[in-house]
């Protein structure tokens, strides 16, 4: 079978980001298990402030239009959030609200999240691992009708999470990222 294109999105900008590390980590793990992984950094898509005044005057920014385009280039999509008072930043947030916005020819508004399938993790120094967070994204994930795979890795005392290889140490955490992956790998191959 042909190796699924996984887009993968940390949503963190922050230098250091345990997040952004987590989502190497699975990037890598993808890769392993077979599929085409792009690791992406929303740094390169920087967008406003969601504004409908603004969509009315200037139009969908390009950097949505292009982030929708690239989630439409590929199988699936693995996000990989912070948690900030209990639910997702605004960095992912407003990301997927002005995604939602855009609309290419001959598709409805939000197409690009029907159907397709998303999987979610999180890091934290917490001991939940972020899990409320991917709570909220799942549910914010599931309005979009995305396909929010049941597998999900909640990653906590993320920054004792690694040996000196920078692979995750804990056998709860490797068994959580090589079910998430082998999920991500096989619906997304299904729905090729
Ligand atoms: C505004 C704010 C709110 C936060 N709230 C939570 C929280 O509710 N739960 C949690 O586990 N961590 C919380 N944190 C800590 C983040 O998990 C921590 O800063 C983490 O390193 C952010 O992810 P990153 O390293 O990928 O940037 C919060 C941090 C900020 C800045």
């Amino acid at each position: 079978m042909a190796a699924p294109k996984i887009l993968v999105i940390p949503g963190s900008l922050r230098t250091g980001s345990l997040n952004a590390r987590l989502a190497a980590v699975a990037a890598h793990a993808l890769a392993q298990a077979g599929a085409e992984v792009t690791n992406i950094s929303l740094a390169d898509f920087p967008l406003p402030i969601y504004d409908g005044d603004l969509q009315l005057k200037s139009g969908v920014p390009k950097n949505a239009v292009n982030l929708k385009r690239m989630i439409g280039a590929h199988h699936g999509v693995l996000i990989v959030t912070p948690e900030y008072n209990a639910s997702v930043p605004p960095l992912v947030k407003n990301t997927v609200d002005w995604v939602t916005r855009v609309q290419d020819m001959h598709e409805a508004r939000g197409q690009v999240f029907r159907g397709r399938p998303f999987a979610i993790a999180a890091a934290s120094q917490s001991r939940l691992g972020g899990s409320r967070s991917l709570a909220a994204l799942r549910l914010i994930l599931s309005a979009c009708q995305a396909m929010v795979l049941p597998n999900q890795l909640a990653l906590s005392f993320a920054a004792e999470a690694y040996d000196d290889m920078d692979r995750l140490k804990r056998p709860a955490d490797i068994e959580a990222l090589a079910a998430l992956v082998r999920q991500l790998i096989d619906v997304s191959q299904r729905l090729m």
